[in-house]
């Protein structure tokens, strides 16, 4: 993203604004399906989304990006909070409401091959959101699917294929022609190439960004590391157990993250530039378990395991506040501020994990290590060939937490069993009416919510069993998560940073 656009956008007018917005997935247990929990997935928060910006979404996994992205799609109901698209309050239309809209809201998913179904052809997969909205495009359906295959860098002749021919990159580039065919106002992409082949990974991300300049799309792009949405984000907003902690521009973020949260995130990331590539002391790494959504810690919830928590944190919530132009932190002792270092005594239990976690050299030398970043943020076009080669060294870290993240994911999903049954009920009632994907594989989470949006025009009943199907595997989005999402945080990474080329955009994963 050029920094004219950048500018622009900040100014811009608002395309999303989200404010308060809560889901919480009852967990009920007994005969009587009694609620006696809840997993906080998304608790209270608020953001905008301008016209034409990209708004990069971070976070660890199972930190409630995806249900943030399919709430204000629209794909979930909120449990609290409002959701305004283009000036319209949309937290409560109904699905026959939402039907226009679904014009201008798009979704790309994470997973490629079990969105795209593999008993329809590309052509069929693409022209569907036309069928559905009842769209004649002008020159004919053929003839404007055929330009959006050309669009995303596929040949016009991958009309009467199937999904199966082609590889992970091809299918989400299937994947971004479908979400593009009724020209939306609004893209909301989950990880849309975490699926991918490393060498695959930037030419996605690439092709969505040149996508965005020449279309006029807003993004909301998801990740779980902040490599990938480094390149083409105007702003981005770090989720950290159903909040967001920090939300900045970019270059503020990189440059001088506030929260800790950030801080730790970002130094998983590697920093092109060889002459640092040994010094282990610019790393914070996070170890610990992410507590369960399902009871949060007091205060600030980043505290477990943060290692500059003091009592106040323990016990009071910290405000998302504007603490320099632009930037919004969630901390009672940022850092790059003032007052950053805490006042308190720093909580022992937190401290002492802390010393494991942190040298006291990485503590002192806190300053420089945003200032490595802000340096290696400049640098990092010009040096971004070297960017392969930090790859390995930050994975056997970035596996160790990534490790933790998988185990409290899957003990988190164990402990919301009894809440998945509900939600597959509630994901099954809203498949009923929904619009817009028949040609959604039916075993992928990813793709249960599109299905779901599916199946009131869907002709036949097969479609209609697929999509019960899919209403299950919804359910268990939350066991299959992790394995998705839990791959080392490593992978990609250095090549995403390290292949920032426009022409890297077309499709030369095509054969
Ligand atoms: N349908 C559901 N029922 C119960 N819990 C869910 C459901 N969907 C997600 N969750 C839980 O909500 C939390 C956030 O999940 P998710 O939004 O998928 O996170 P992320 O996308 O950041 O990995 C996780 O603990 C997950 O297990
Ligand atoms: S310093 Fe306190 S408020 Fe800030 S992130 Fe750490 S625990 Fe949370
Ligand atoms: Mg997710």
């Amino acid at each position: 993203m050029s920094e004219t656009t950048k500018n622009q956008s900040a100014d811009g007018e608002v395309l999303l604004k989200v404010e308060g917005l809560t889901k919480h997935f009852p967990i009920k247990k007994g005969i009587l399906q009694r609620q006696v929990g809840a997993v906080k997935a998304v608790d209270g928060i608020d953001f905008e989304v301008r016209k034409g910006e990209t708004l990069g979404v971070v976070g660890e996994s199972g930190c409630g990006k995806s249900t943030m992205g399919r709430v204000i799609t629209r794909l979930q109901d909120p449990t609290d909070g409002t959701i305004t698209f283009d000036g319209q309050d949309i937290t409560r239309l109904n699905t026959a409401q939402m039907r226009p809209l679904r014009r201008d809201i798009q979704m790309i998913f994470q997973d490629p091959y079990g969105s795209l179904n593999p008993r329809h052809t590309i052509g069929s997969i693409v022209s569907a959101p036309f069928r559905l909205q009842n769209v004649e495009p002008e020159g004919g359906v053929k003839k404007e699917v055929q330009r959006l295959l050309e669009l995303v860098g596929l040949s016009p002749e991958h009309y009467n294929r199937y999904p199966h021919e082609f590889s992970g990159g091809q299918r989400q580039r299937i994947g971004i022609a479908r979400a593009l065919a009724l020209k939306p106002k609004l893209v909301v992409a989950d990880e849309p190439v975490s699926a991918l082949d490393v060498s695959i990974q930037a030419q996605v991300v690439n092709l969505m960004d040149d996508l965005q300049e020449e279309l006029g799309l807003t993004y909301v792009i998801i990740a779980h590391d902040l490599s990938v949405v480094r390149h083409v984000s105007d702003r981005i907003a770090v989720m950290y157990l159903g909040k967001i902690v920090e939300l900045a521009d970019r270059t503020s973020l990189y440059e001088a993250p506030m929260h800790p949260y950030t801080k730790a995130l970002m130094s998983a990331v590697p920093v092109p530039d060889p002459k640092r590539r040994g010094q282990k002391s610019e790393r914070i790494l996070l170890r610990g378990d992410v507590p369960s959504p399902i009871a949060p810690p007091s205060g600030c919830r980043f505290h477990t395991r943060c290692w500059k928590a003091t009592q106040i944190c323990k016990t009071t919530e910290p405000q998302l506040v504007e603490l320099r132009p632009g930037q919004r932190v969630a901390c009672h002792h940022p850092e790059n501020f003032a007052d950053q270092a805490p006042q308190d005594t720093v909580l022992l239990s937190a401290a002492k994990e802390a010393a494991e976690l942190v040298a006291d050299e990485v503590l002192a030398e806190s300053a420089q290590t945003s200032q490595a970043l802000a340096s290696a943020v400049a640098e990092e076009e010009a040096g971004a060939e070297e960017a392969t080669a930090e790859e390995a060294e930050v994975s056997e870290e970035a596996s160790a937490s990534e490790e933790a993240e998988v185990s409290e994911e899957s003990s988190a999903s164990e402990e919301s069993s009894a809440s998945e049954e509900s939600s597959a009920s509630e994901e099954a009632s809203a498949s009923e009416e929904a619009e817009a994907a028949e040609e959604t594989a039916a075993s992928e989470e990813a793709s249960a919510p599109e299905e779901a949006e599916a199946s009131e025009e869907a002709e036949a009943s097969e479609e209609t069993a697929e999509t019960e199907a899919e209403a299950e595997a919804e359910a268990v989005a939350a066991a299959d998560e992790p394995e998705a999402d839990g791959k080392p945080a490593s992978s990609g990474k250095a090549e995403v940073t390290g292949t920032k080329d426009k022409s890297a955009g077309t499709a030369d994963d095509q054969d």
